[in-house]
């Protein structure tokens, strides 16, 4: 795998034709398929479930799936998505009444596991689970709804989980999800981040191979 994951996050895709531009972001370019996940519970927005999931596996997409659960309660999801396909499975430890035991739950499907941080959600939450979490993803924007503006404050927490991660030994992603483009994605890697989610930025330009292949230009300086 690259050293730096570009996961467009499908939230700003055409979901009447979902398939086609799955296919059409992974042709361009991207690593991973950011599916976000929103119950009406947890975040105030409403999106798609494991049966999407399988739908786009059936279609036969084989790209890494990449689940952002923003779901309140995570438990009962977990199985449903590792059984739908999902790869890595990331949850907010807000959502789940047992962190532990749901990041265990997801690797016990095979799946890579993550938590994820709010944009005021302290990172002391990863102090006893370093060893079962094999993706970090700081939000920078409040989850809910694409399109937002990266919130500057981000860049200071990514630098602390960078240090986290380095400091663990462990092989873990620092993924960022929310107003990333290429004018800021440079200044985002160079704090620490490795995994950018980038869901407007990408599906609302005509062309994904530009935008993606700009991307790649900012992270290669
Ligand atoms: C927000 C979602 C994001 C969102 C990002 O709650 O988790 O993945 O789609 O959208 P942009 O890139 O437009 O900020
Ligand atoms: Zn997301």
């Amino acid at each position: 795998m690259a050293d730096f994951l570009i996961a467009p996050s499908i939230l700003s895709a055409d979901f009447a034709r979902l398939g086609e531009e799955v296919e059409a972001v992974l042709a361009a370019g991207a690593d991973v398929v950011h599916f976000d996940v929103m119950d009406n519970h947890f975040v105030p927005n409403l999106t798609i479930g494991p049966m999407v999931c399988k739908a786009l596996r059936d279609y036969g997409i084989t790209a890494p799936i990449d689940v952002h659960l923003m779901v309140q309660p995570v438990e009962r999801m977990i199985d449903d998505f590792a059984a739908a396909g999902a790869s890595i499975i990331t949850f907010h430890p807000e959502g789940a009444t047992h962190i532990d035991r749901c990041l265990q739950q997801i690797r016990d499907h095979g799946c890579k596991a993550g938590l994820v941080f709010n944009p005021a959600t302290p990172l002391h939450y990863l102090d006893y689970v370093m060893d079962k979490v094999d993706v970090i993803l700081l939000m920078s924007v409040n989850p809910g709804f694409g399109g937002q503006s990266f919130i500057p404050a981000t860049l200071d927490k990514l630098k602390q989980a960078r240090q986290r991660i380095d400091a663990s030994g462990y092989d873990i992603k620092l993924e960022i999800d929310g107003g990333v483009k290429t004018e800021n994605i440079a200044e985002i890697a160079a704090a620490g981040a490795d995994m950018f989610v980038a869901g407007s930025a990408i599906f609302n330009q005509p062309d994904y191979a530009k935008v993606i292949a700009e991307m790649r230009a900012e992270l290669a300086q």
